[in-house]
C-alpha cells in the first residue's frame, strides 16, 4: 500500500508556506515538525494495514490544521488538491461559531460520516499530541486533555488496529502528566 512521493512533497510544502510563521505550541520548533510526525504515524499505519486510499490520508495529515490554525479557505484546499482532501480537512476543523465545550464531539460527529482515511487523521493528531505537554500547562488541563484523547480512541475506534494500540500506549503513558 503506498502513496505518492510528489502528493506528499506538495502537501507538505503547502502546509510549511501556510504555518511558516507558526511554531508548534511550547516550542521553538517550525509548526510544519507537528505535521510531519503526524504524517508519519499514519504512514507508518498504511505501512501496517491495508486502507483504499492512502493519497487522501497522507495529504489530509499534512494539511490537517491548515483551515483552523491559518488563513486558508476550504476553495483553496479544493483547487490545489481536490474536494475529497477539502472535505476531509474540513471535518478535522473546529467549528469556533459553537460553545468551545462542544466543538470536540461535532469535529468528531463529522469525522465519523468521512471515509476511514480522515478518521486515521485524527487519532495520529492526537498520538502525536499525547507527548510533553506545554509547560505552562495546568494538571487540571492535561488531566482535560487526557479525558478528550479517551473519547477520540472510544469514538473513532475500529478502523484502524495499528493507531487504535499506539493511542491506547500514549493515554496510559500520558497519566505520567496528568495524575
Ligand atoms: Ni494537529
Amino acid at each position: 500500500m503506498s502513496w505518492s512521493n510528489d502528493l506528499y512533497a506538495q502537501a507538505l510544502h503547502f502546509a510549511a508556506d501556510r504555518h511558516a510563521q507558526q511554531c508548534f505550541p511550547g516550542t521553538d520548533l517550525p509548526y510544519a515538525v507537528h505535521v510531519v510526525t503526524v504524517a508519519a504515524e499514519v504512514m507508518r499505519a498504511l505501512a501496517e494495514e491495508r486502507h483504499a486510499r492512502p493519497d487522501l490520508a497522507v495529504a489530509c495529515a499534512l494539511l490537517h490544521d491548515t483551515i483552523e490554525d491559518t488563513s486558508t479557505t476550504v476553495e483553496e484546499i479544493t483547487g490545489a488538491f481536490g474536494p475529497e482532501v477539502a472535505a476531509g480537512v474540513l471535518a478535522l476543523t473546529k467549528d469556533e461559531r459553537l460553545p468551545r465545550a462542544d466543538r470536540m464531539l461535532d469535529s468528531l460527529r463529522r469525522i465519523r460520516e468521512q471515509p476511514d482515511e480522515i478518521w486515521m487523521v485524527k487519532l495520529a493528531d492526537r498520538i502525536s499530541n499525547l507527548t510533553a505537554p506545554p509547560p505552562y500547562w495546568s494538571v487540571e488541563k492535561c488531566r482535560a486533555y487526557r479525558a478528550e484523547g479517551e473519547l477520540i480512541a472510544e469514538q473513532l475506534r475500529g478502523i484502524s488496529d495499528w493507531l487504535d494500540r499506539r493511542l491506547r500506549e500514549r493515554i496510559a503513558a500520558y497519566a505520567g502528566y496528568s495524575d
